[in-house]
């Protein structure tokens, strides 16, 4: 053990740095180059050493230097992770499998989700995407949309609607028959930095309708977007349900020298090793582990990514998900893509006001003009351009945030632009939190914590991982509490009954907390759109994440909070989407998070 050892040492340093290692060695070039024939022995030697400790235990961490340790991690966690994501979790096709770990749901529960995943369905294709090939699928480029004219005539007025009809064709041009194509709609005006979301029907015949109500006068272009075609929407929702293990975690565990890295996850065979469960006390959520060998459960050090598996797809599924073809392509229109918007025509207003009653009439929550979010509903929005109104505005208060990286987004866009503000060091990591911000002189203070697992973040600590609901339940709440929610993001990659479970726990905590104390200011953010590719669209794609945002709409419609419209917010917006929205973004709403506190 100990030659081992020794040659491991030395022949670690040549690899690491490509030279030999200071000492005795380096003197004498004659005895290094005889010496180093000896050494690839040793190497071959400590290298089926390792491969033989590495399946069993890594009692080597203190004994080793030079970096092996987490040379050692790596390996043993690819080997890990090779091993169980090929060979174990495909064998289970039950399509519910991730949501039937945790806790049966009581009949309530259980309408409830039945309502939300009916209200979420989504077309299925016609063919099996395995036998569809390219040439039938939906191609932005042959396809093409029309502005329809308004009444029959080609005149539009601020507070009419405007629509446009897409039909959409295949790769040999032959019009589509089949609906569930993924499609943005966006009606917008470079020159006066406006922009709002459209709403788009789907007729289920091949042919879309994308409806934008007409909210200022002057220029408005159209912009239709082929996000996935229905048979890439088919391939998406397969993953989902199918393999809820391709964002995989990882946790180490270590007690005294011993230490050993586990895979983990929301959902893992039980069949197959003993586990850890993890599951939480108070809300029941289910979390576990491989259970180490020779450790026991509670000597879980941190949580992290493990990673993502690859090769998800076959050959023919690629196609479906190629850049610049059919992920987030514009179509093009068939005549002008722009209208002219005319002042309101006073005399239209009873007109208008019975058209208001259509069920196809479309309210979005809001629009940019002149680059400034406006809302339709809940008040007008205050512009805080400079740090002091933001001070004077959450002067005495404390706001919590918790959630992802894009709740993350609001406490970094507050503690860089508040200069009273000085974040407080609690010697955590500053991408994973807790983060904490304090203005003494204002009595500000801002808390930022992650959400619990699955949270795709690298090395929290295990005793940080907490779940929102708990984290409610912990809160004295009041006027002068503001809590900011954004989680979305890390569930993309499971059944949608996991997200389901998880706001509900968030719901009822959220309930007992403006119950016990009215004052608290709650704000909810909505998912965002993202940049995609043909890889993140397999574990972040938009579609994941506006069937998640549909369902968090759901569920807490109706509850007196601040729902912060983060998916239309990107559409709208002129920048490219982007999984953390821009800071002139996060600035607007931050505007109608203040003018709500504050107007
Ligand atoms: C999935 O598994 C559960 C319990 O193991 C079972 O009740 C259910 O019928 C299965 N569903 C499918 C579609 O096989
Ligand atoms: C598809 O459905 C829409 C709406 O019902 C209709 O207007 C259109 O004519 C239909 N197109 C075809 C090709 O059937
Ligand atoms: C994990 O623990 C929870 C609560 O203690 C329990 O309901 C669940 O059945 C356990 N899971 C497994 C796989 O044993
Ligand atoms: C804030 O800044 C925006 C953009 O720079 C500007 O349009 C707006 O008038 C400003 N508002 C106030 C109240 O200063």
């Amino acid at each position: 053990m100990v030659l081992l050892n020794s040659s491991f040492r030395y022949v670690c340093h040549l690899f690491l740095t490509g030279s030999q290692p200071s000492g005795e060695l380096t003197e004498d070039s004659t005895m290094w180059r005889s010496l180093s024939k000896y050494v690839c022995v040793f190497f071959l030697l400590a290298l089926s050493g390792l491969f033989f400790l590495i399946n069993n235990i890594n009692v080597l961490e203190q004994n080793l230097n030079c970096q092996t340790v987490s040379t050692l991690y790596q390996l043993q966690s690819s080997i890990h992770t090779a091993f169980f994501s090929e060979a174990h979790f495909p064998l289970d096709r039950n399509h519910s499998y991730c949501g039937l770990l945790g806790q049966e749901p009581s009949p309530e529960e259980a309408l409830e989700e039945r309502y939300l995943l009916e209200s979420i369905a989504w077309p299925e294709p016609m063919h099996h995407s395995e036998s569809v090939s390219l040439d039938h699928t939906s191609d932005p480029a042959h396809s093409f949309f029309v502005i329809l004219p308004a009444r029959g005539r080609s005149e539009w007025y601020v507070g009419d609607q405007l629509e446009a009809f897409v039909q959409m064709y295949d790769f040999q041009g032959h019009p589509k028959s089949h609906g569930g194509d993924f499609l943005l709609a966006r009606l917008h005006s470079s020159e006066l930095e406006a922009g709002v979301a459209g709403q788009v029907l789907d007729h289920r015949n091949g042919t879309y309708s994308a409806i934008f109500p007409l909210l200022w006068q002057g220029s408005a272009q159209v912009e239709m977007t082929l996000v996935h075609p229905s048979e890439a929407v088919h391939v998406l929702r397969r993953l989902r349900e199918e393999r809820p293990d391709r964002v995989f975690f990882k946790s180490l565990f270590r007690s005294g020298k011993l230490s050993q890295t586990t895979v983990c996850n929301l959902c893992l065979p039980t069949s197959q090793k003993p586990l850890c469960n993890y599951t939480d006390a108070h809300t029941e959520e289910p979390w576990y582990c491989y259970k180490p060998k020779l450790l026991s459960c509670d000597t879980r050090i941190n949580h992290a990514k493990g990673g993502y598996v690859k090769g998800l797809l076959t050959n023919k599924e690629a196609l479906l998900f190629q850049g610049g073809v059919n992920i987030k392509v514009h179509i093009h229109p068939s005549g002008s893509d722009s209208v002219t918007v005319l002042p309101e025509k006073k005399d239209k207003a009873d007109e208008r006001s019975s058209m208001k009653m259509e069920p196809t009439r479309i309210t979005p929550s809001g629009y940019y003009f002149q680059g400034s979010w406006r809302a339709l509903t809940g008040g007008v929005i205050r512009q805080f351009n400079d740090s002091s109104a933001i001070t004077q505005c959450l002067k005495g208060k404390v706001v919590y945030m918790y959630g992802d990286s894009t709740a993350r987004q609001w406490f970094e866009y507050l503690n860089d632009l508040l200069p009273e503000l000085k974040q407080f060091n609690l010697h955590s990591p500053k991408n994973v939190g807790p983060n904490m911000a304090v203005d003494s002189t204002h009595n500000i203070l801002l808390r930022y914590r992650c959400h619990g697992p699955p949270i795709r973040f690298t090395n929290v600590i295990a005793s940080e991982m907490r779940y929102v609901a708990n984290e409610l339940d912990g809160l004295t709440g009041g006027s002068n509490t503001v809590v900011f929610i954004s989680i979305w993001s890390h569930f993309s990659t499971f059944p949608v009954q996991v997200y389901i479970r998880r706001l509900r726990h968030i719901r009822r905590a959220m309930v007992r907390l403006l119950d016990r104390a009215p004052g608290t200011m709650v704000v909810l953010r909505s998912a965002n759109l993202q940049a995609l590719d043909p890889e993140v669209s397999l574990y972040n794609s938009d579609w994941y994440s506006l069937q998640l945002d549909w369902v968090l709409r759901a569920m807490f419609r109706g509850l007196d909070i601040l729902l912060i419209d983060a998916w239309e917010m990107t559409l709208g917006h002129h920048l490219p989407h982007a999984l953390h929205p821009p800071p002139i973004i996060i600035k607007n709403m931050i505007d109608i998070i203040l003018s709500r506190i504050c107007p």
